[in-house]
C-alpha cells in the first residue's frame, strides 16, 4: 500500500490512529473525514492560507512570529495585522481593537511555546480569542507544533477543543 499513490488526505488507517491519539491527548473532538497529513506543519499553514486568503484580505500574526509562516503567507499577499504578544500570550485587548476597526479573515496563533517568544498563551486568553472569533466572525488557524514538547507540568487546552462553531484550524507536527 505504501508503495502505491493514495488519496491525498492521506492514509486512512494513520488518520484514525492520530484521531484517537490527538483526540484523547488534546481533547480535541474529530473524525477521520477532518483529519488531513501534510508534509510538515509548514504545508498545513500553506494550505490553510491558499484555502483562506485572497489579496488584501486581513490577517492577524503575534508580533514576533514563526518567520516561515510569515513566508507561506506572504504569497497570498494578505494585509497583515500585528499583534504585540506578552508572557501569557496575545494582547487580547490590542486584538479586539484590531477586529473592531479592520476586516479581518484569519488569526493566526501559535499558543504553546510560541515561536520566537516560548510564550504559552494562558487559559484565560484562549477563551477570549475564541470568544472574539466567533464574535468576529475570524477563522483561527492554531499551530500547535511545539506542544507536544512540554518537559513538566500540564498543557492547557488547544483552542481548537474550546471550539463550537467549527472555526479553529490546527496544525501539528511530528
Ligand atoms: C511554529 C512553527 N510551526 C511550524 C513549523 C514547521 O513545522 P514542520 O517541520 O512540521 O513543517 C515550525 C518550524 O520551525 C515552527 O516553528
Amino acid at each position: 500500500k505504501l508503495l502505491q499513490y493514495n488519496t491525498s488526505v492521506g492514509l486512512p488507517e494513520l488518520r484514525q490512529k492520530l484521531v484517537k491519539k490527538k483526540a484523547w491527548h488534546d481533547k480535541i473532538k474529530t473524525d477521520n473525514d477532518h483529519v488531513m497529513l501534510t508534509q510538515g506543519a509548514q504545508q498545513g499553514i500553506d494550505l490553510t492560507a491558499r484555502l483562506m486568503l485572497n489579496k488584501d484580505d486581513g490577517l492577524v500574526v503575534e508580533g514576533p512570529t514563526y518567520i516561515g509562516a510569515l513566508a507561506a503567507f506572504q504569497a497570498y499577499e494578505p494585509t497583515f495585522y500585528e499583534i504585540p504578544i506578552k508572557e501569557d500570550g496575545m494582547d487580547v485587548n490590542f486584538l479586539e481593537d484590531t477586529l473592531k476597526t479592520h476586516a479581518v479573515k484569519m488569526i493566526y496563533t501559535v499558543p504553546d511555546f510560541q515561536n520566537p517568544t516560548g510564550a504559552v498563551m494562558s487559559l484565560e486568553k484562549r477563551r477570549q480569542i475564541i470568544e472574539l472569533a466567533n464574535k468576529y466572525n475570524v477563522v483561527i488557524l492554531e499551530d500547535g507544533t511545539y506542544r507536544d514538547l512540554r518537559y513538566s507540568g500540564q498543557n492547557l487546552p488547544t483552542i481548537k477543543s474550546l471550539d463550537s462553531e467549527g472555526r479553529v484550524i490546527y496544525v501539528s507536527s511530528f
